[in-house]
């Protein structure tokens, strides 16, 4: 009894002081409007004594710590200032602020700013780094992730297409097809930052034959900018769902650039890289359609591909000059080692696809060069 009646106590007391105390709380359903904060869609300034309070009074609130003199935070400022009004008006809003991390020490400190800028969005005052885009637009879509249900629920065909168009084509998307959403809940928590997760109550026929399966359950993943998509019909337990959600993370086979360079780094699978002359000539194409076969069969490894012509300064580090023939195959460890396999440092153009079996196969059995890049 006496273990009972005190929290009922506690919580009774917690209740009157926040009945008389509090300020109005910033909510997705409250209507009254917010005092001490307004939402209204401009950037906060905040400031060592009220940043706290922030924190603990507005459930979303996204803050730019900053400097002055940074050039990256002077160019972050006008598009968080556009970004701020469409986030304000969402069902569940985030607010953005602002503060000055070089003039507040101890709030630098204390919320661990180690750059400039850092972006970190307090989720009923748990901070989550924000490392995302920042371009406004992207910022935007990104953000919306945080606040959307971990899986969207989709009862009809039409659901199902304006989810996967909502989208964008920046990240892998999985659909499960009489799935139960208890499945792929936790992982959609965790992966969710990189992906869009659903599961489909009510579907058509049609929508079957689209997404590629047969039977369910299935958990489709779709790469809207690579127009790619894989079934997976089980089994549905945790290690085998989240392997198959980490392995979909990147396309089969995709053009290595600046922004795909870190989900790289971040894998611990090795790439297998092809460097070509210019990755849109007719020749290259088809190779590339070469790579994807050999990528479906060998899912341990990553197969990526450049172009001399579309990023010298980074096929300059694989020691690659007017003199290497082209196209050449290495194995990336994603950081300054990669391999040289002897004997098949180029492709020939005839029937490259067993070349690259080959390549593999050599790979595989060590028949390796050590390298590192050139700086
Ligand atoms: C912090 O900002 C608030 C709101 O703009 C302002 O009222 C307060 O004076 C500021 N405090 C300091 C120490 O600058
Ligand atoms: C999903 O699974 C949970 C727990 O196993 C169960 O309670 C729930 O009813 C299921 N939902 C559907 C739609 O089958």
């Amino acid at each position: 009894m006496h273990r009972l009646k005190l929290p009922l106590l506690h919580l009774l007391l917690l209740t009157a002081a926040a009945a008389i105390w509090s300020p109005p709380l910033i909510t997705a359903s409250s209507a009254s409007p917010p005092v001490k904060f307004p939402v209204d869609g401009t950037v906060l300034e905040l400031n060592d004594s009220n940043i706290d309070d922030a924190i603990a009074s507005i459930d979303n609130l996204l803050v730019d710590f900053y400097a002055p003199w940074c050039g990256h935070c002077k160019r972050l400022s006008p598009e968080l200032d556009v970004a701020a009004p469409v986030l304000a008006k969402w069902d569940v809003p985030i607010v953005i602020a602002k503060l000055d991390a070089d003039k507040y020490t101890k709030i630098r400190y204390k919320y661990r700013v180690q750059g400039y800028p850092t972006l970190k969005l307090f989720m009923h005052g748990v901070p989550v780094d924000y490392e995302g885009p920042r371009k406004a637009e992207s910022l935007i879509k990104q953000l919306r992730k945080f606040v959307i249900p971990d899986v969207s629920l989709l009862e009809s065909d039409s659901a199902i297409d304006n989810f996967v168009l909502a989208a964008g084509k920046q990240f892998p998307i999985f659909i499960g097809f009489g799935l139960n959403e208890t499945v792929i809940g936790s992982l959609a928590w965790k992966y969710k930052e990189k992906s869009g997760f659903a599961v489909a109550r009510g579907f058509s026929e049609e929508v079957m034959v689209k997404y590629g399966f047969d039977k369910v359950p299935a958990l489709v993943s779709i790469h809207p900018g690579y127009n790619e998509q894989h079934v997976f019909y089980g089994p549905f337990e945790d290690d085998f769902v989240e392997d198959y959600i980490r392995q979909n993370q990147l396309p089969l086979s995709f053009p290595l650039n600046v922004d795909i360079l870190k989900q790289v780094g971040e894998e611990k699978r090795e790439v297998v890289l092809t460097i070509v002359d210019d990755v849109s000539d007719e020749k290259s194409l088809k190779l590339i359609r070469t790579l994807k076969s050999a990528a479906s069969a060998n899912r341990d490894l990553l197969f990526s591909y450049v172009g001399v012509k579309q990023w010298e300064a980074f096929t300059d580090t694989f020691d690659v000059n007017k003199n290497t023939k082209l196209p050449r195959l290495v194995v990336w460890d994603g950081n300054e080692k990669y391999f040289l396999v002897a004997g098949l440092e180029s492709l020939d153009e005839e029937d490259q696809g067993s070349q690259i079996s080959r390549f593999l196969e050599g790979y595989r059995a060590g028949q390796t060069i050590a390298k590192k890049w050139v700086k």
